[in-house]
């Protein structure tokens, strides 16, 4: 298949797009490079041609010959979404209805839609699937929720929109991300031999790792259609639903000599446990294959490869809304998120 990848220079594309390739298929990128200066360890692999575009302005032409999208570009966290309102709305709710009906007119009969389990909010049910009443408390939730419902009105006999919502990333990745809570409490851990967490750490997360979104995207795509048309599916693992607290013991075990504090209950209400059945039993040969200790395993070794140092903590593109923030502070991207200079 021929395969239009969005958000091919981030955290989850830069590590998906060359799997997509290695499983036989021919990848086109589409990224406009807010983070791509993010790298950490060993370089990203780029066996795929580029659109370097932002998506607001993706044309009909760059999807003659698609035959399915895998769609992750976009402000990729709640933090990013409270920047501006007006842009988390233009570019992740307009762009993203814009790509998907442009696809559908180009003849793109697959649409997998990188949601998350951030839609889910703070669930008052002891455990919500695909079925529970969504409850988005942030701007960037809220798109996502509305990226899925109106995307699901395009649904047809030629087009099958999928909806993966993923549970919160970890692990490494080309190009790496710290605002993530797994990688950034690995990191304090490394670097500081300190997690002194502000809050109680009381609430629940559910996390996956990186590698197993790629391979969850890659099994949507591959996946029979009926399976997957119009399906919505929860991307992680039951045993992966952990209290923010047991993943700060988790790392503060697998990082020698480091010591974990807590402080007072947190004004941050998200709080979720999430069942993952469905994909199991839908997408047969996809389980995950990471667990919360392997994945700080993993992060210890690339830490200790490329010698992390608080620097690196504090270098803006890791952070997400740093490098927005400084992009447009230092005038490379104009008060829409526009690039100034080709
Ligand atoms: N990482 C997670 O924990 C997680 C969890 C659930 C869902 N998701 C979703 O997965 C997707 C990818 O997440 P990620 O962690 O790789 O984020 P990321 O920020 O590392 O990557 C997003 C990519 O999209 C590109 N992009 C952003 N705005 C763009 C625009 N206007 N035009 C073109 N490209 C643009 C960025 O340059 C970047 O390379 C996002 O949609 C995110 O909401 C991520």
């Amino acid at each position: 298949m021929r395969i239009l990848i969005t958000g091919t220079e981030g955290y989850i594309g830069s590590l998906l797009a060359p799997l997509v390739v290695r499983a036989g298929h021919e990848v086109v990128g589409f990224d406009t490079g807010y983070f791509t200066e993010a790298e950490l360890g060993p370089p990203p692999e780029q066996p795929y041609r580029t659109i370097r575009r932002d998506i607001r302005d993706v044309r009909r032409e760059d999807l003659e010959g698609i035959d399915a999208i895998l769609h992750l570009a976009g402000l990729s966290n709640d933090a990013l979404g409270q920047l501006s309102r007006r842009l988390t709305y233009q570019i992740n709710h307009l762009a993203t209805m814009r790509l998907a009906k442009l696809a559908r007119e180009a003849g793109v009969s697959r649409f997998v839609y990188a949601s998350s389990c951030s839609v889910y909010g703070k669930s008052a049910q002891d455990l919500v699937d695909e079925t529970s009443q969504v409850d988005p408390q942030t701007d960037y939730a809220l798109f996502k929720v509305a990226d899925e419902c109106e995307l699901a009105e395009l649904a047809g006999d030629d087009f099958s929109p999928t909806f993966l919502r993923n549970a919160t990333a970890y692990g490494a990745s080309p190009r790496m991300r710290f605002d993530l809570v797994v990688n950034g409490l690995a990191a304090l851990a490394w670097t500081t031999h300190r997690i002194a967490m502000t809050s109680d750490g009381t609430p629940w997360r559910p996390i996956v790792h990186v590698l197993d979104i790629s391979r969850a995207m890659m099994a949507a795509l591959e996946a029979p259609r009926e399976v997957v048309h119009n399906q919505v599916f929860n991307v992680g693992d039951d045993a992966e639903n952990f209290q923010v607290r047991d993943i700060a013991a988790c790392i503060g075990s697998v990082f020698p000599g480091c010591e974990v504090s807590f402080g007072a209950a947190d004004a941050d209400q998200r709080s979720y446990r999430v069942a993952f059945g469905k994909i199991r039993g839908a997408l047969p040969g996809f389980q995950c294959e990471w667990t919360l200790r392997r994945g700080a395993e993993q992060l210890h070794a690339l830490y200790a490869q490329v010698g992390l140092t608080e620097a690196h903590l504090r270098a803006k593109p890791f952070t997400r809304l740093h490098q927005l923030r400084h992009l447009v502070d230092t005038g490379r991207l104009d008060a829409d998120f526009y690039w100034t200079r080709p």
